[in-house]
């Protein structure tokens, strides 16, 4: 037996160290080889640090150093590469998009047969399991267990040799896969090669094959979702199939636009020696830079129990998708002597949570008009409830899915809704039909203005191309009006529907436009309130530029993105200026937003939308950041704001940068505290998962002494 070298206790290898050399990089991982050839030495230390960067981000979800520096140390190695490029390794952080697209999947035959699981679906079913299984082998009857979450994503199996990636496959039929490597290495959180460090103590056997489940995690997939949408292409209808499809194409390229993730949670086949458990397997896994499944372990069934209701009640909130647990033997010796029967191991199972999907009746089918002009679907359904919420609609993703799948009117529909997902509709249930169910036709204008809808080609999406489309300009509006953007008290959306709708409204500047006689003269309008809005609206003149800039509306710029651009630029012909390439070298903006800005201002009726304001004497102007003032009360804190709070959220980052803290726009292991309002929505569970403490207005005043 060779391969395993663990001398000392796994876990105080992976424990976060305070202690820092360089780049945030703990000392010891920071050494590397001594050579007398200073390129290859730079290349090497270039990519250790990108190796340990990329494994603090993508695996323990806790940087140590900004995406900015990060960038730049990935530019310094693709730099040297380029110039040395026989120098390239497979597994050099670089390459993990590095291979052409292949013409077809090459069969790849597993070492050791890629087992299911049998279900149980409540208690009864694993008692009743454990009987059976104790009859096979008497052992079983005391055996401990380890309990997982069961991923719902596409099995994968990798193999290591000498601790390098070498080849990946999807499960195929249990015996032989499809070898996905390249896809595969384009998942950041996948070591490319294990340990991390040449340093780490814990060495892997020379052949080492794990197996674990690749998936989309769930904010990031809602987020692809909205960008497909504001782009007119078609939206992805669930995480699952979405992972499997990025996986199981031919380009590396596409899979790497998708942020997949995956957990590991078996050794299928190891040269060498391996734990004798699943749990000191996982502890091994995860010593060796895998990113492993929360676990637990229990000396019985019983044990299990406090701990099933725990996951149950978790589901809803986790930030990927479960479909019930794994309880496992824990001794492998043992699960194996157990055997297996058809393709399911005697010695695991699944305890399966009931469906979130529930059945219910398509009432009728909604269009929205969005900011953009995309018309979207969505479902309206007799009241149902699903996992504790009682869900009225569902989205419809586009009128191609509609046609596809054949939906009607007056259908009974599968309605599915995990973790914070908007609910959809999976698809009809045909034997149900009585025959009074009507095909719904896609509307040939647009329901808001009755202009004609368009098509682009290469898109699925249909858009209103009437500039001044009231449903467009009302969303716009209501955005621009909002207390995050230029905050005018009084002017909700039934005002802003009335002026749009008599035609007093046609863009964002006509509001400092508005007639006062005229105003009085629209029903409900009485003078006190048409004085006070008027003034809400004048004040809302004085407000700085980053809310200007937040309720133009740019996609990608929220708040936070608005302040930091307002402090850089501190103008907005500055902003229109800036190229493509000036823009992403700022933190936090990637290509996508850069790109989004540059847009925006190159539009011809944005351009004149800009000189209106300027005409109106409406054009705030940034001030460079002052010293600060007052007890610095929270330096160094990192801040993340969501849901609604008593204030805007930009007030509120006032208040927190002026007593010595940081905002950032998403939470990670380095947020210190998320501050959350009501309706806070997928930062609040990514903040949960990652532990961070969550905090509401009284705790911050408390914070702030
Ligand atoms: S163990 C002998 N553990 O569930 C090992 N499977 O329905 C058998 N799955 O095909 C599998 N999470 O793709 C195991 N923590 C976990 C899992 C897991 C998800 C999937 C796996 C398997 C399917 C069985």
């Amino acid at each position: 037996c060779i391969g395993l070298v663990l001398r000392r206790p796994a876990e105080r290898l992976i424990r976060p160290t305070n202690r820092t050399v360089g780049n945030g990089m703990p000392e010891g991982v920071y050494n590397v080889r001594m050579s007398n050839d200073p390129i290859q030495e730079r290349i090497d230390e270039l990519r250790t640090q990108l190796r340990f960067h990329s494994y603090r981000y993508y695996v323990l979800s806790d940087p140590t150093i900004s995406d900015y520096e990060y960038d730049r140390l990935m530019q310094a190695l693709r730099d040297l590469e380029a110039e040395h490029p026989e120098r390239i390794t497979q597994d050099s952080p670089t390459q993990r998009v590095g291979s052409e697209p292949a013409a077809k999947f090459e069969k790849v035959i597993h070492p050791a047969p890629i087992l299911s699981l049998g279900n149980a679906f409540a208690f009864e079913d694993l008692e009743a399991w454990l009987q059976r299984i104790g009859r096979v082998d008497e052992r079983a009857q005391s055996a401990d267990f380890t309990l997982e979450p069961k991923l719902d994503g596409l099995s994968v199996v990798l193999h290591y040799h000498d601790g390098l990636f070498v080849l990946g496959a999807t499960r195929g039929n249990g015996e032989v896969g499809e070898d996905i490597t390249s896809n595969l290495r384009t998942i950041n959180a996948l070591p490319l090669r294990i340990p991390l460090s040449a340093e780490d103590e814990v060495q892997p056997p020379a052949t080492l094959v794990v197996r674990g489940e690749a998936f989309f995690p769930l904010d990031e997939f809602e987020a692809l979702n909205r960008r497909l949408a504001e782009a007119g292409e078609r939206t992805y209808v669930n995480p699952r199939n979405t992972a499997s499809g990025a996986l199981r194409q031919l380009d590396p390229a596409l899979t790497a636009s998708r942020p997949l993730t995956l957990l590991i949670y078996q050794i299928v086949h190891a040269e060498g020696a391996v734990p004798p458990t699943q749990w000191e397997t996982l502890q091994f896994l995860k010593a060796l830079g895998f990113p492993v499944p929360e676990a637990s372990r229990h000396p019985d069934l019983a044990d299990m129990v406090p701990m099933l209701e725990s996951w149950e009640k978790r589901r809803s909130g986790l930030n990927y998708e479960i479909d019930g647990l794994v309880v496992k033997i824990n001794e492998h010796a043992l699960f194996n002597d157990l055997g297996v029967v058809g393709k399911d191991p005697r010695g695991a199972i699944a305890y399966k949570f009931p469906a979130v999907e529930v059945s219910t009746v398509l009432e009728d089918i909604g269009v929205n008009v969005g900011r953009t002009g995309v018309l979207t679907p969505y479902a309206v359904l007799s009241p149902v409830e699903i996992g504790g919420v009682t869900v009225r609609q569902a989205t419809l993703h586009n009128f191609a899915y509609i046609q596809e799948k054949d939906i009607r009117i007056g259908d009974r529909v599968l309605v599915k809704r995990a973790g914070d997902v908007i609910p959809y509709v999976i698809g009809p249930i045909e034997s149900a039909r009585s025959g009074s169910e009507t095909v719904f036709e896609a509307p040939g204008v647009c329901p808001s203005c009755g202009e004609d809808v368009v098509n682009p080609e290469g898109e699925v999406a249909w858009y209103c191309v009437n500039p001044a489309c009231p449903a467009q300009l009302i969303r716009n509006l209501e955005h621009f009006v909002s207390r995050g953007a230029l905050d005018i008290e009084g002017l909700g959306i039934k005002i802003v529907e009335t002026l749009v709708g008599e035609g007093m409204v046609r863009d964002a500047a006509d509001l400092y436009r508005l007639d006062r006689e005229a105003l009085i003269e629209l029903e409900g309008f009485a003078e006190k309130k048409v004085d006070n809005l008027l003034g809400a609206i004048e004040a809302s003149k004085a407000q700085p530029l980053e809310r200007f800039l937040n309720a133009l509306g740019i996609r990608g710029v929220g708040s936070v993105m608005a302040s930091d651009l307002a402090r850089r630029f501190l103008d907005l012909d500055a902003l229109a200026q800036a190229s493509g390439e000036e823009l992403e070298a700022i933190e936090g903006v990637g290509p996508n937003i850069a790109a989004a800005i540059v847009e925006w201002f190159s539009r011809r009726a944005n351009r004149r939308l800009l000189d209106k304001f300027k005409s109106l004497g409406m054009w705030p102007v940034g001030e460079l950041p002052a010293e600060p003032q007052g007890p610095q009360s929270l330096a160094g804190k990192v801040f993340v704001i969501t849901g609604t709070l008593s204030a805007s959220r930009s007030e509120f980052k006032e208040v927190i940068e002026s007593h010595g803290g940081k905002v950032t726009g998403s939470v990670s292991k380095n947020t210190d505290f998320l501050l959350a309002g009501e309706k806070a929505g997928s930062k609040l569970v990514k903040a949960q998962d990652l532990g961070v403490r969550v905090i509401g207005e009284a705790e911050l005043a408390e914070l702030i002494g």
